[in-house]
């Protein structure tokens, strides 16, 4: 099927169409005028249960929106990706997370080869492993049996992982202490092995290219300080154990690769975290609780792969998003999660909305014409509430919120849970429908106070409920995550899955690095503002050490 471009498919021309009678429309006027919408745009899967009633949408925008999905070609573009064709164009890679999470009776042919037997033979591997450590039998160099897990790995290969171990920390083994070092900032790693005992230490080096400046040097800061408290360069064999696509350089650093767990240029460093990558996730819940997890995530795919797009999860919200970026021009999404175990959620999905959907030009290299990916961002409920929700409720930007909860706590105690509960509804309801100033004097506010306190309404919220989280369910909320950034990017014709906008960066932060450490002043080469401040930073270096610092 051909697609056309964007703005000349004609399910956009009649949104833009529907859009100006949508937009001076209240969501008060909106429910008042349908009272039962509460019931209707609402819909489930997995364990997931969408209300999406309080966005400025009726069911002719509902209807519209699906249309320009169709004639977007999702699809036949999702039937694509299932099957491993080269979606990511610019990188001419399939895109084929979804086949780490296929059961082991599935078989998936590309280019010649069962991509599902390779991703089981190395869950094979990985259970064995995780079996070892967890049952003391993996020793380490002293004969000491594993008691910390430190995973390094930057972006993808450290947000999953945190993001999981924290989300699961519920079920995982609490004589386990797991640590994540990312940043090259030495405190992150300083910090993180302070108070560890480096016989019962366990790195774990994740990175998919294995070149990452970020991750090989505290890779090698990590064997240094190894080496340097057990007194043996051959204590690295027990110690260390690699997550990669790239086994040159797993052996080059120093790593045996029979120590290695494998993964494949077809998956995406941000949709990894159910790939080898995920060795610290097996490593605390233990390899039934990763076999969840996995099912989750599968469970999902299939949903998204077989349900009609009006009762599709990631469907529903990805044309949602694209409906509130690209009409309304909201520039930001809010994820609340209001479970305390999710609080590093809303990082996990900066990456994997932003890195794959943060992009300029089409599949064909041509500027897009209208906006693509919104920023990110958010914090656990109901912290965020008591900090930057006043801008959501009275500022002048709208920010749409998903947010996400769930009917039971793992840790039932007293009245919390209700209460918890009770913000994410009572939230819902005050962005859609504020407090008029009508309402307001009704109550007796005094005057003086009632343009203050007026509440316009009309924000949009996504309501995300399960019953509890689990690691199935945490796998489903990841899949309808990425399966609605994959819509998004199908409607706005983009390639979600490179990221060539994070390069040039890392070329100038290469250039600099030696005019940092040069001995004595180099010719700097650079605009007037980075030569003052490589100038600054150089001179501050050499002041005197102020007291109490080293
Ligand atoms: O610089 C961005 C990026 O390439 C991400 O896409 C990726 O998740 C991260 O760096 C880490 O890469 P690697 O796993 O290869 O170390």
């Amino acid at each position: 099927m051909t697609v056309r471009p964007l703005r000349q498919r004609a399910a956009w021309t009649a949104l833009e169409a529907h859009y100006a009678q949508i937009a001076p429309r209240h969501l008060r006027e909106i429910f008042a005028q349908d009272p039962h919408r509460g019931e209707r745009l609402r819909a489930e899967a997995e364990g997931l249960y969408l209300d999406y009633s309080k966005n400025r949408v009726t069911d002719e925008t509902m209807r519209l929106l699906m249309e320009l999905a169709t004639e977007s070609g999702l699809a036949a573009r999702r039937d694509q990706m299932f099957r491993g064709e080269h979606i990511n164009v610019s990188e001419d890679r399939a895109v084929l997370h979804v086949a780490l999470r296929m059961p082991r009776d599935a078989s998936l042919i590309v280019d010649g080869i069962d991509v599902v037997a390779q991703v089981h033979a190395v869950l094979d591997r990985m259970t064995a492993f995780a079996t070892r450590v967890r049952s003391g039998q993996w020793r380490g160099h002293t004969g000491r049996p594993i008691t910390n897990v430190v995973n390094i790995g930057i972006g993808g290969s450290d947000l999953g992982p945190v993001m999981a171990y924290e989300a699961l920390r519920f079920y995982s083994r609490r004589d386990l202490t797991f640590r994540f070092v990312s940043n090259v900032d030495a405190s992150d790693f300083v910090e993180a092995v302070r108070d560890l005992d480096a016989a019962e230490t366990l790195f774990i080096i994740s990175s998919k290219t294995f070149g990452t400046l970020e991750t090989l040097t505290n890779a090698h800061s990590a064997r240094s300080w190894l080496i340097g408290q057990l007194g043996d360069e051959s204590a690295v064999a027990q110690h260390f154990v690699a997550v990669s696509t790239n086994a040159a350089k797993v052996a080059a650093f120093g790593i045996d690769t029979a120590n290695m767990f494998e993964f494949w240029d077809w998956v995406g460093g941000r949709y990894s975290m159910d790939s080898a990558i995920g060795l610290s996730t097996m490593l605390a819940i233990g390899p039934e609780g990763f076999a969840e997890l996995l099912a989750g995530f599968h469970a999902m795919d299939e949903h998204f792969r077989t349900a009609p797009f009006a009762q599709n999860l990631p469907v529903l919200m990805g044309m949602l998003a694209v409906w509130n970026r690209d009409f309304f021009g909201f520039s930001t999404v809010g994820v609340m999660p209001y479970d305390n175990y999710l609080k590093r959620l809303p990082a996990y999905l900066q990456q994997l909305t932003m890195e794959s959907n943060g992009k300029h030009v089409t599949l064909e290299g041509t500027t897009v014409a209208y906006q693509t990916g919104p920023i990110y961002w958010g914090e656990p409920g109901t912290n965020g509430q008591h900090s930057f929700y006043q801008l959501i409720h009275q500022g002048t930007t709208i920010v749409p919120l998903d947010l996400i909860c769930f009917a039971k706590s793992l840790n039932p105690l007293g009245e919390h849970h209700d209460i918890l509960s009770s913000n994410v509804f009572a939230q819902a309801q005050a962005l859609a429908f504020g407090r008029s100033e009508e309402e307001l004097r009704d109550e007796g506010v005094p005057e003086l106070e009632v343009a203050h306190r007026v509440m316009e309404g009309n924000r949009p919220t996504n309501v995300l409920m399960g019953e509890v989280l689990t690691p199935r369910l945490l796998g489903s909320l990841i899949s309808l995550y990425e399966h609605s950034v994959f819509t998004q990017g199908t409607v706005w014709g983009i390639d979600s899955y490179d990221q060539w906008g994070v390069e040039l960066g890392k070329v100038l932060a290469a250039e600099i690095i030696p005019e940092l450490e040069a001995p004595s002043d180099p010719v700097l080469a650079h605009d007037s503002s980075t030569k003052a401040l490589i100038e600054h930073y150089r001179a501050l270096k050499k002041k005197e050490v102020p007291h109490g610092a080293h």
